[in-house]
């Protein structure tokens, strides 16, 4: 596996590091809303899954935890920009501050749905906290609801990235750092830039 890798752009000690970062602003941020409701962290999966485990366990505050899957680009590997919902909320989130949990927002098409998706289900506010932000490649806004503030990991370079949840193919998703794919390892996927 670590040898379809060209190079790291963050190893797990960096991640570890930023991650506290992003747990620390996330309790103080939250704690300074007089809200009896406590937040709910919604991870999309699958590529949430490592960050939003790591995440949780370093915000030392109680805090509810479900997941969804969204399907956005069926079965090939290109955007189609109408995501639809493959498995939705398990908890009510009327009236309750949403944190949504993503490992990378790219044209931020995911995202968008999702966010109307929680307000049409009540969400009062609604925050997100990404990993990896690829700025270059939105195609859309992403406008929060209510006091919902936009956290990030770190800003992403424009290449295919792996490991920390991410995947290819369904690949690499267990390395503990975020590195650059070798292109020999998407090349001959007939669509173009394979997307995590
Ligand atoms: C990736 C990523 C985000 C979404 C970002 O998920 O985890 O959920 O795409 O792309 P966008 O901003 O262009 O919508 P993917 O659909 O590959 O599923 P996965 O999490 O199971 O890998
Ligand atoms: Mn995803
Ligand atoms: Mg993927």
């Amino acid at each position: 596996m670590e040898d379809d890798i060209e190079n790291i752009l963050w190893t797990s000690e960096d991640i570890s590091n930023r991650v506290s970062e992003l747990a620390a602003q996330l309790t103080h941020d939250i704690s300074a809303v007089k809200s009896t409701e406590l937040p709910v962290f919604v991870g999309v999966a699958t590529g949430c899954f490592v960050f939003l485990a790591d995440l949780v366990r370093r915000v030392s505050l109680p805090v509810s935890i479900d997941l969804v899957r969204v399907s956005s680009y069926g079965t090939g590997t290109l955007s189609n920009g109408s995501p639809s919902i493959s498995s939705d909320l398990k908890l009510d989130v009327t009236d309750k501050h949403v944190v949504l949990v993503e490992d990378i927002v790219d044209t931020g098409n995911t995202l968008c749905w999702l966010i109307k998706h929680l307000k049409s289900k009540g969400a009062s506010s609604v925050s997100v906290c990404t990993f990896l932000d690829k700025p270059s490649r939105r195609k859309v806004n992403i406008e929060l609801i209510g006091k919902g503030k936009f956290y990030r990991g770190f800003e992403c370079p424009d290449h295919f990235v792996v490991g920390y949840g991410m995947d290819f193919a369904e690949l690499y998703r267990n390395l503990p750092y975020v590195g650059v794919l070798k292109p020999r390892c998407y090349q001959g996927v007939k669509e173009e830039l394979p997307k995590n």
